[in-house]
């Protein structure tokens, strides 16, 4: 695989940043664009465009065919079962409001428990924190071990006999550790628990198996996996988005409406009210045939050889600390610089064009656990090279000489 053709694809990186050549280490935040992503929605709006599902006329039926066509797509990528258990929404973080919200009105009872991880980014704890308030749902929470892993026996552990549901991250966006989903599907199952997976750094990374992995719902950021923004996908089994009620109402998720009943459309469209991303949607479909013409094994292995890589050299770099040594890790590297705020590090290397990202990440409950209120964070994509971590570690060094380290 020649990653600097790769990279080539995706314009960006012919930009000087500030006069630099880009070193983005940002892909945990939001992947870069390829060419093929951005022509495509340039395509769509200026030779193609048209709303989708209503009228009737060539473009609009041509359209409609092509938003489809990706619904087709992501199902195939995924492995579900059906095309219409593949929701549209316009992020991840909707693609979970939508499970607590519809699971809420419709299966959880005051009483019940949720178990999450500490591990959770904040669009996996607080659509259920509204539950425990307008339900009294009460939230358990797993514990990280050493290695800031979640272990299967961890989760046992926390299981009571009134958990109803357990949402859990695929790949933690700080520590990096990939959590065996497939085995905690299957506890939770054995005990009639309902599983939801936060698969926002799975999706990019990871190869997904709906039918393997048996999760109940799958949530997914498509601007994470090289797609455009205002974009995600919810795989839910059907059975699941049959029985729930919808989440938002307006046009399009309606079969009859009359002034004293509303009855609600089929599968996708009862959970896809109003205008949806439609360029959004098509040129997604790019996006997969992007990381298919790749192939997600060899993904898979080169950010594999870079965390490891990268992991090495930060290890060998005295006074960087990283969080978290999980067995089973994906393309992220968290750390911290004692005696330097990481919003400073990531300033400074951003003047030498290194982009990371510094803050809690949207994972108080974790930076709390490390008793830490931020960390820097170096995130890897298909794009990097085993270069831009040398640069990083050099750039973190330049940081550590303005701080006399
Ligand atoms: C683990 C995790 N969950 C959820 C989200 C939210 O995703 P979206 O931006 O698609 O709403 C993110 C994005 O940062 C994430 O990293």
């Amino acid at each position: 695989m020649n990653i600097d053709l790769i990279k080539k694809e995706f314009p960006i990186f012919d930009e000087k940043i500030q006069n630099n050549d880009l070193v983005y280490l940002d892909s945990a935040n939001s992947s870069q664009k390829p060419k093929i992503v951005v022509d495509r929605i340039n395509e769509f709006y200026t030779k193609q465009f048209s709303n989708v599902g209503r009228s009737v006329h060539y473009l609009a039926v041509a359209a409609t065919n092509l938003y489809e066509n990706t619904r087709i797509s992501v199902q195939k990528y995924i492995n579900a079962k059906d095309k219409n258990e593949i929701v549209f929404t316009k992020g991840a973080t909707e693609a979970l409001n939508l499970v607590a919200n519809t699971l809420g009105q419709s299966y959880l009872k005051e009483g019940d428990e949720i178990l999450i991880t500490e591990l959770e980014h904040h669009s996996n704890y607080v659509p259920w924190h509204f539950l425990r308030k307008s339900k009294n749902i009460k939230i358990n929470f797993a514990e990280i071990n050493e290695e800031g892993e979640i272990t299967l026996e961890e989760i046992e552990n926390k299981i009571t006999p009134k958990t109803k549901l357990i949402s859990i991250t695929h790949l933690s966006n700080v520590t990096g550790a990939i959590l065996p989903v497939k085995e905690i599907a299957q506890l939770a199952h054995s005990k009639g628990i309902i599983i939801v997976v936060d698969g926002c750094q799975g999706a990019p990374h990871l190869k997904l198996d709906m039918q393997d992995l048996d999760c109940d719902f799958y949530a997914i950021s498509c601007h994470k996996m090289y797609g455009p923004t205002g974009l995600g996908v919810l795989y839910g089994k059907k059975k699941w988005l049959e029985e729930l009620p919808p989440y938002q109402g307006g046009g399009g998720m309606i079969n009859e409406v009359k002034k004293d009943r509303i009855s609600y459309g089929e599968l996708p469209n009862k959970y896809e009210a109003g205008t949806m991303a439609t360029a959004q949607v098509i040129a997604f479909d790019q996006s997969i045939k992007f990381l298919e013409s790749i192939g997600i094994e060899n993904v898979m292995k080169h950010e594999a050889d870079l965390v490891e890589y990268g992991q090495e050299l930060l290890q060998k770099n005295n006074s960087v600390k990283l969080i978290g040594n999980p067995k089973n890790k994906g393309g992220v590297l968290s750390f911290t610089i004692e005696g330097v705020h990481p919003h400073d590090i990531a300033t400074i290397l951003d003047e030498d064009g290194v982009a990371i990202r510094a803050g809690h990440h949207c994972c108080q409950i974790l930076h709390d656990k490390l008793n830490i209120p931020a960390s820097a964070r170096a995130s890897v994509g298909i794009y990097n090279t085993k270069e831009d971590l040398d640069q990083l570690n050099q750039s973190i060094n330049n940081c550590k000489k303005i701080f006399n380290l």
